[in-house]
């Protein structure tokens, strides 16, 4: 009988496609953690950045090969030899390194954006992949804009690119444009007129333009493809990527119809989904699939009867099953450095040395302040005393003193330390944020705009502590800044110190564009 190929190979493209979202972009420190926690979770595939694109992601495509173990590692590059010499030089010496290389396919983009023939690009796609497969065995090409391109080029395309060594084809639906129906039959169709496709596994990479980047992502499993490129909480350029908690959950869920499997420890996705969402700032909304804050609350009394009396009745995923089941309530002021220590590997963070010596001292101090402290204040004091160590910190908030309320005009005093020099200054605004807000930005001199400001109470109760998000923006550079605090004043000022950072940051690390 003949040997039926059912594994999903799952591709997180978190740390690529993901980090393209507007003010996502994460320090090295940041992506190693990410890194880690897929690679609990057991991707196959870790798309840890595009190496060519700026010495930021170079450097952590590098660490996160090294450094982390179990997935394949994979740099994207454009079909380019600049980019593929880059990949390997990120790559060479890790255990299972891939390169990524792709052309876009349509006429759309080949005519109206990067003037090159169709003959041209065939050329450019072979001779790369030839060039990477120099490097390494492990190619994988993708064909930018596949379901928008005339399906004969793409299968000449694909055939020529297997012929050079490719042994992964990626097709993405890069615009969002496709429809189950007419992806899983473009997937089918690959299958059907690509000669030498046996030879190769077929990815899919859906963007989520319409909503429809899981659907069409399980057409094409459905329709043969093998590997799917997802993000976690679906997170990525535009309207973002397949998300792959919804993905994986739906093989799981529905294993008696569709018969595919991955290979990904379920349990991990929901600590993956909120370590992705507090580092990248990104929230999850209530009524997202699987790791929304409603995703498992019964609200109508029908639906609480029936589970009362059978879980089965209305629940058809246990919470457990994706890392749910654990009770909020964590530590408090008795909690020694052990189990503060074992609660934040649970959520991902494997801290030890200095850098816990300074989130335990931190949660010692709010737990004193607190009675109980919950996995959201664990996640903020790690954003505060961890992650932003590995941020080269222009700007630090020495000291900050608002006056405010129903009859004073609210004015601040605020000291900065800028480039290791301390300077102090007075100003006003329309409430206490503002004035400091103006204060701080005279201090520092920056030419940003703030373009959001939003403050979120981390748990409930008066002596919660508020978590401040601010985005930020300046010559097209969007960052996002995000500070705690049980003073939300204190909070609001570290955001936008946190934001003023990582834009000094990503000024020094522009990305190149991407053009062929
Ligand atoms: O959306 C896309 O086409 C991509 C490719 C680079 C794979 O992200
Ligand atoms: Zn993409």
């Amino acid at each position: 009988m003949k040997n039926v190929d059912t594994r999903i190979r799952i591709f997180d493209t978190t740390l690529r496609d993901g980090e393209q979202s507007p003010g996502a972009s994460m320090n090295v420190e940041e992506k190693l953690i990410v890194a880690r926690q897929l690679a609990k979770l057991g991707v196959d595939v870790i798309e840890a950045g595009f190496a060519f694109s700026s010495p930021g992601d170079f450097e952590a495509v590098r660490r996160i090969a090294h450094e982390v173990e179990g997935p394949v590692m994979c740099s994207l590059a454009r079909c380019k030899h600049e980019d593929i010499d880059a990949a390997w030089g990120a790559l060479k010496g890790s255990s299972k390194p891939r390169i990524h290389t792709f052309i876009s396919t349509s006429d759309i983009h080949l005519l109206h954006q990067f003037k090159l023939s169709r003959e041209e690009a065939l050329r450019r796609a072979v001779e790369m992949v030839e060039r990477a497969r120099g490097y390494l065995d492990d190619v994988e090409f993708s064909a930018m804009d596949a379901s928008r391109t005339e399906p004969e080029y793409l299968y000449e395309m694909i055939e020529a690119v297997i012929n050079a060594g490719a042994s992964t084809i990626n097709i993405p639906d890069t615009v969002g444009y496709a429809l189950p129906e007419t992806f899983g039959a473009l997937i089918k169709g690959i299958k059907e007129n690509v000669h030498n496709i046996g030879k190769a596994i077929i990815s899919v990479h859906c963007h989520n333009d319409l909503g429809l980047a899981v659907a069409n992502s399980l057409s094409a499993a459905i329709n043969g493809a093998r590997q799917i490129e997802c993000t976690i909480n679906g997170i990525g350029e535009r309207a973002g990527n397949c998300s792959l908690e919804e993905i994986v959950m739906i093989f799981k869920t529905r294993k008696d119809l569709l018969g595919l499997d991955t290979g990904i420890t379920t349990e991990q996705l929901y600590p993956a989904s909120r370590l992705v969402s507090s580092i990248t700032g990104i929230m999850v909304q209530p009524n997202k699939a699987i790791v929304g804050d409603n995703a498992f609350a019964h609200e109508s009394g029908i639906h609480q009867d029936g589970l009362l009396k059978d879980k089965s009745t209305y629940e058809i995923i246990r919470p457990e099953s994706i890392g749910l089941s654990r009770s909020t309530l964590v530590l408090g002021k008795h909690s020694g450095r052990h189990a503060f220590k074992a609660r934040l590997a649970d959520l991902g963070y494997d801290i030890a040395g200095e850098n816990l010596d300074k989130a335990f001292e931190r949660f010692k101090a709010l737990a004193d302040k607190k009675k109980e402290v919950f996995d959201e204040d664990i996640e903020a004091i790690v954003q505060d005393e961890v992650l932003r160590l590995d941020l080269p910190e222009r700007y630090k908030l020495l000291r900050l003193y608002v006056q405010g309320g129903t009859d004073a005009q609210p004015n601040a005093e605020v000291t900065v330390e800028v480039d290791g020099k301390a300077i102090t200054a007075k100003g006003a605004g329309d409430g206490p944020v503002d004035a400091a807000y103006n204060t701080i930005a005279g201090i520092v001199k920056t030419r940003s705009r703030l373009l959001k400001y939003s403050v979120n109470a981390i748990t409930g109760g008066t002596d919660a502590q508020g978590e401040v998000s601010v985005r930020l923006e300046e010559d097209g550079n969007i960052v996002l800044g995000q500070g705690s605090h049980t003073d939300i004043i204190v909070a609001s000022a570290k955001a936008y110190i946190n934001a003023l950072n990582r834009l000094e940051y990503k000024k020094k690390d522009k990305k190149e564009m991407l053009v062929l």
